[in-house]
């Protein structure tokens, strides 16, 4: 496999192994997770894009986002051009049906006109919108990967673009944060002065052995821990005190619990009793899709450390998860950006790092009472005393514990 980017710089440590950008990337291929490569020009993303198309032989198509491309010019691109004259759902069919692209890669997306940028995002989840309906493309494995510049500045609650990024990018990076090491440039500069992108492969197709790698990893079980920790980012982080004053060490006293999506616009205005160390004004609940990405991604990463190890390697699967919550929520629109800057100077990596490292010390508290909880769930008879356990933002717990007592699997599965 011929790979030009270089960049030794971590974005995490797994189980005693960096992850580095590259690794990210090839979790999001096993994940089938769409990625967003942000930062500004120069840092090497078309190349890292490239890099990762080169895995899928011919079955990766690259496209340059540009103003004044419209959607009949996509389709051209992408050997649809057809689509306009086809008369009946069959021959769209037909049509979409020769479509096999694995990856998607659209270079400069933020350039691209609302309605290309549509289907872009169509494609990257496997499909083709005509006239309403939507047919499948990929043969069942589609992902993407969308570059943008810094400078190309959405802001996520305020345009489209930051909202549509939102719903249909799952993990997206700064790539300037994680940008390579002077040594990594050393060698970059010393191997090739030819400031264009590498675009040579190998020939080599990789698509079957992705494809089996997936859907191996989402046929996996997911660990009971993690599942835990995403009602933890879900639920136990919608909890929140409103009114109220911070008393002695901290503890809010005669405020009310509310829910920070039932607050909605008010949210996080309205937190104005700053407990110490809460992240409650920092951060929103991850959505029911955030969380998904999560449990994915996470996954996905334990896969990718286990090829680097070579080995079985027992990754803690808090730390993955906590990670991987990294990744999905720096640019979904989770933190409060007025919180970001004015107590971590603008560094949302930082300020999530603070949620999980709170999320880790609760999650630690709390352990003993998830393994009681569990062995009550086995037991299939509740215990109002391990149910009283849970309080305050795990009294999500209580709700898991009494459905899995009283359904018919405690795995859920
Ligand atoms: N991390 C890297 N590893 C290898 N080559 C790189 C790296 N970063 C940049 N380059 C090289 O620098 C040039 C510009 O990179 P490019 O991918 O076009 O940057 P961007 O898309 O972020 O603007 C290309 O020749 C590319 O091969
Ligand atoms: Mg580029």
């Amino acid at each position: 496999m011929k790979q030009t980017y270089k960049n030794s710089t971590p974005l995490m440590q797994l189980a005693g192994y960096p992850v580095g950008m590259h690794d990210m990337a090839r979790a999001c291929l096993l994940g089938r997770l769409n990625l967003g490569l942000w930062g500004d020009t120069g840092s090497g993303k078309t190349q890292l894009a490239r890099d990762m198309m080169a895995h899928f032989g011919d079955k990766a198509t690259f496209i340059l986002g540009r103003n004044d491309m419209d959607t009949r010019e996509l389709f051209q691109q992408i050997n649809l051009e057809k689509l306009r004259t086809a008369k009946s759902s069959a021959d769209v069919k037909e049509l979409t049906d020769k479509i096999d692209y694995h990856l998607i890669v659209v270079d400069e997306l933020p350039n691209c006109v609302p309605a290309v940028r549509a289907q872009l995002f169509n494609l990257f989840d496997g499909f083709v919108e005509i006239n309403g309906r939507a047919y499948p493309i990929g043969k069942g494995y589609s992902m993407g990967i969308a570059t943008g510049n810094i400078g190309q500045k959405f802001t996520e609650s305020s345009n489209d673009l930051g909202r549509a990024l939102k719903d249909r990018m799952h993990v997206i990076v700064d790539t300037d944060y994680f940008a390579p090491s002077a040594s990594d440039a050393l060698e970059i500069l010393a191997g090739d002065t030819n400031p264009r992108v590498n675009f040579d492969t190998d020939g080599t197709d990789s698509s079957e052995d992705i494809i089996k790698r997936h859907n191996t990893l989402v046929q996996k079980e997911i660990p009971f821990e993690k599942l835990v920790l995403a009602g933890y980012l879900t639920h136990g982080l919608d909890y929140c005190m409103i009114g109220g004053k911070a008393g002695a060490k901290g503890a809010v006293q005669g405020g009310t619990v509310s829910s920070k999506r039932k607050l909605k616009d008010s949210w996080p205005a309205v937190i104005t009793n700053h407990a110490q160390g809460s992240d409650e004004a920092l951060v929103f609940p991850l959505s029911t899709r955030a969380a998904k990405s999560t449990l994915r991604l996470s996954q996905a990463l334990d896969s990718v450390v286990e090829e680097k190890a070579g080995k079985n390697v027992e990754v803690d699967p808090i730390e993955s998860m906590l990670n991987a919550y990294k990744f999905v929520g720096a640019y979904s629109g989770i933190l409060s950006e007025a919180a970001v800057d004015a107590v971590y100077s603008g560094d949302k990596y930082k300020a999530l790092e603070a949620v999980a490292q709170l999320a880790r010390t609760q999650y630690a508290q709390q352990e003993v009472n998830i393994r009681d909880g569990l062995d009550m769930a086995l037991s299939k008879k509740l215990d109002e005393k391990i149910l009283n356990r849970f309080t305050g933002r795990w009294g999500f717990m209580k709700d898991v514990l009494v459905h899995l007592t009283q359904g018919d699997n405690p795995h859920g599965n």
